[in-house]
């Protein structure tokens, strides 16, 4: 299993370019199971995840055909991804493939949109919390699905076809609202879906489901209206840029200062984020070609925060900014809102020699003068790249196991960050 091995220190430099969200390209490339036309998908980031489910639609009967693999500098580019289900042969998503990755459950929203059947494994719990799929549900049947559980499969039938409906959700869910709309894009009649998830990649799948012929308004707010049509057709789209490994590398120049260009980031899609670093010293400031960050060494002030949906702190940066905060001048507190058991990073950035103390849903983090290299490990994507954080501002060496985390959702982030001069190196094997 590979391993990064970091030696901390070095201020960061230069210019990193960001990728494509992957989170908007999970839900994009399933949106291809609503159309037998091709879905051309650009600006797709190289990871792990996009492999995985490219497979698990390759199951399904979806052909895949990637291209972008361009020499010279254009490497750093992202790929295009052809996708075409002229047609489906399988309506199963099965237990060893589901199991793999969360976001795969959602291809029951087109599945039974299209061929008025779906069966697909639930996902079961995962590192940070027990994640239950009983919105998405809902909102399948507020469509008129007719839902079935049997031997851990949830059997999504629509014989007929799905019919418009009013899906309110108790909660804001990024997955609910994705398999509410690409279910409701076909079904027959208006939708409407209120307390929708605001979050910027659920405006890009919309965006994307319109530019195939779907008619949906108000997306990016929290009341979205969707007039189902009888047929889908191919499209062209570019992914948005990532906001989370933007506001990664934002926290990782904080981290170890220095001056950074964040080629291609939209700080609109990270607001909050930018606000929370910028008031604790990061400079921040947007330019034609992207984000421009630094930090002159000066210490960083503490913070107060909590975990909310969009437009509010993301959950997927809240691992990042503990190991930020470990090297505060004072004493931060955040609390983690969305998912009950996200603090995995806690027990490794203590290894490090971080003062964190938790209780229930909130992490108080006393600042410390200096962090200290060690071997360290993660079971989660964000947990292992805040390990990463820390490493770069710690004293000596530190060891990230378990490297095929941070492959799930950073696309060469040693490269990234060595060309930064970073003092850091994949170890394979
Ligand atoms: C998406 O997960 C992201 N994943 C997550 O990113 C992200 O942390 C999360 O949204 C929140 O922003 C992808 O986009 C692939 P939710 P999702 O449904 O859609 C509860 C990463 O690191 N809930 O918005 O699964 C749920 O338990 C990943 O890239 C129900 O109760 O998250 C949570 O408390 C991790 N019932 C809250 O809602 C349901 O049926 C929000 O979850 C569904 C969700």
């Amino acid at each position: 299993m590979d391993r990064i091995r970091i030696v901390g220190g070095r201020p960061l430099n230069g210019t990193i370019p960001i990728s494509g969200a992957k989170n908007a390209t999970l839900p994009l490339m399933i949106a291809s199971l609503l159309t037998e036309e091709t879905l051309v998908l650009d600006n797709v980031p190289r990871l792990a995840d996009v492999g995985q489910l490219q497979r698990i639609l390759g199951n399904h009967g979806v052909d895949v055909m990637v291209s972008g693999k361009r020499p010279g500098e254009r490497e750093l580019d992202g790929q295009t991804l052809k996708l075409s289900a002229a047609r489906i042969v399988d309506t199963t998503a099965p237990y060893e493939l589901v199991s793999k990755m969360r976001a795969s459950f959602w291809v029951i929203g087109p599945l039974v949109a299209r061929t008025g059947e779906a069966r697909v494994s639930m996902p079961g719990g995962c590192a940070i919390g027990t994640r239950p799929v009983d919105l998405l549900i809902m909102a399948l049947e507020r469509l008129g699905a007719q839902i079935d559980i049997d031997a851990g499969y949830v059997i999504a039938r629509a014989r007929k076809g799905l019919k418009g409906g009013e899906i309110a959700f108790p909660k804001v869910t990024v997955g609910g609202t994705h398999t509410a709309l690409m279910a409701a894009a076909l079904a027959d009649g208006t939708s409407v879906i209120d307390n929708a998830a605001r979050e910027p990649e659920v405006v890009d799948l919309a965006d994307c489901l319109n530019k195939m012929g779907a008619k949906i308004s108000g997306a990016g707010t929290p009341r979205i209206v969707v007039d189902g049509v009888p047929r889908l057709s191919g499209a062209r789209h570019s992914v948005l840029p990532d906001r989370i490994e933007t506001g990664t590398y934002a926290m990782a120049v904080a981290m170890a200062g220095g001056d950074v260009l964040l080629e291609g980031a939209r700080p609109e899609l990270l607001q909050a984020a930018l606000d929370l670093i910028g008031g604790a010293g990061l400079n921040v400031s947007a330019t034609n070609a992207g984000i421009r960050v630094s930090r002159n060494g000066a210490g960083l002030a503490p913070v107060e925060v909590a975990t909310a949906p969009f437009p509010g702190f993301p959950t997927d940066l809240q691992a990042q900014l503990m190991a930020l905060m470990c090297c505060a001048r004072g004493t931060s507190r955040i609390t983690e809102t969305i998912f009950e058991n996200r603090f995995m990073h806690v027990q490794e950035l203590a290894r490090l020699g971080a003062r964190i103390h938790l209780d229930g849903e909130t992490a108080t983090i006393e600042g410390v003068e200096r962090l200290r290299g060690a071997p360290v490990m993660a079971t989660d994507l964000r947990a292992s790249v805040s390990l990463v954080i820390a490493a770069l501002a710690a004293e000596g060496e530190t060891m990230v196991n378990r490297v095929y985390h941070l492959d799930r959702g950073f696309e060469r982030l040693e490269d990234k960050l060595g060309r930064c001069g970073a003092e850091i190196a994949r170890i394979s094997g």
